[in-house]
């Protein structure tokens, strides 16, 4: 079946393919995929619910040698129950799994691990203690997400970090409840809040926290904040008109009229323009205002350019 989303034009760049992946998450996976690898911590990858792509192209950018990716979507199969039925029918009719694969070549040289069929699926195949990091966005009912987190438990190395889409959206009160019940009963830690996920770690929360707090303190356009629950240092941070962090264009070429510096096209190894979670540089303008105006002035302009985003 030819559908509307085979023959959209080829992905140039990440922000072409159709998905819900907000620039705060990209900066947080970013950082957290980085820390990973620089701390030598091998893993496997998993993504349960991909759609056209676009967070399952991020993740892949960060395959390392010797590791596995694996992704699950049910794509044009039949969902498991009633409900899951509709949910697909309400928000994700027109996807195929070609134009999922479509869209992940032209930015990689070889697809995931693809298993089609629900979510329940990767309780099976994925090895216990075999991944680094687990993201959960396939079905948003409860009874789904409750699996979903077991399989993303039982998947997870000690110190993997499992991502809990729409966890507090008003729409998915499934996945804030299955959520919820996990750091409470289930020994899940939450790391941090963004607006839409929830990153948590079966492991020790401390240090990993400490980093990110830092990081966030240094940049301008991350608001943070820090509050106890239930035991629970939850760290909530909020983009404040962050930009995505930079990613190579597709194979199929960079744009022709934009205002950025021409990426490497169709690798999964070019370099970024900018460091992760560097703080972006201030105009010259800027830099001599923050100088030489009193800090009561700075503090007022710096809070009217945050409500602009
Ligand atoms: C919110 S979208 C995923 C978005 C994607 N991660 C992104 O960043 O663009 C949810 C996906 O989950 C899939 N899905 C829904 N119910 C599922 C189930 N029971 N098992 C597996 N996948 C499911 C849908 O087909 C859809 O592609």
């Amino acid at each position: 079946m030819t559908t509307a989303h085979d023959t959209a034009p080829l992905p140039r760049e990440l922000s072409d393919v159709r998905g819900w992946f907000p620039a705060l998450d990209q900066v947080l996976f970013e950082w957290l995929l980085t820390r990973q690898e620089n701390r030598g911590e091998r893993g496997d990858l998993l993504e349960l619910g991909v759609f056209m792509g676009k967070s399952a192209i991020f993740l892949g950018r960060h395959l390392r040698p010797g590791e596995a990716f694996t992704v699950c979507d049910l794509f044009e199969s039949d969902a498991p129950d009633q409900a899951n039925t509709k949910e697909m029918a309400k928000s994700y009719a027109s996807l195929t799994r070609e134009a999922f694969e479509r869209n992940y070549l032209s930015f990689h040289d070889a697809l995931p691990t693809v298993l089609q069929g629900p979510s329940s699926l990767a309780a099976e195949h994925i090895k216990p203690a075999s991944c680094r990091f687990v993201h959960v966005d396939a079905s948003h009912l409860y009874e789904h997400v409750h699996g979903d987190i077991a399989t993303a438990q039982q998947a997870l190395l000690p110190n993997g970090i499992v991502v809990l889409d729409d966890f507090r959206s008003e729409h998915t009160p499934g996945v804030a409840v299955a959520t919820w019940e996990a750091v409470l009963n289930r020994g899940l830690h939450p790391i941090c809040l963004s607006t839409q996920k929830l990153y948590g770690t079966w492991g020790d929360p401390g240090p990993v926290q400490d980093e990110l707090i830092a990081m966030a303190d240094a940049r301008e356009d991350c608001g943070l904040s820090i509050q106890d629950a239930a035991g629970h240092r939850i760290v909530r941070l909020r983009s404040r008109g962050m930009p995505a962090p930079d990613f190579p264009y597709s194979r199929h070429g960079a744009p022709v009229a934009k205002d950025r510096p021409a990426a490497v096209a169709g690798t999964s190894s070019a370099p970024q323009t900018r460091p992760p979670g560097k703080k972006p540089g201030r105009s010259p303008v800027a830099r001599i205002a923050v100088d030489v105006l009193p800090p009561v002035i700075t503090r007022a302009v710096r809070r009217r350019r945050s409500r602009r985003y």
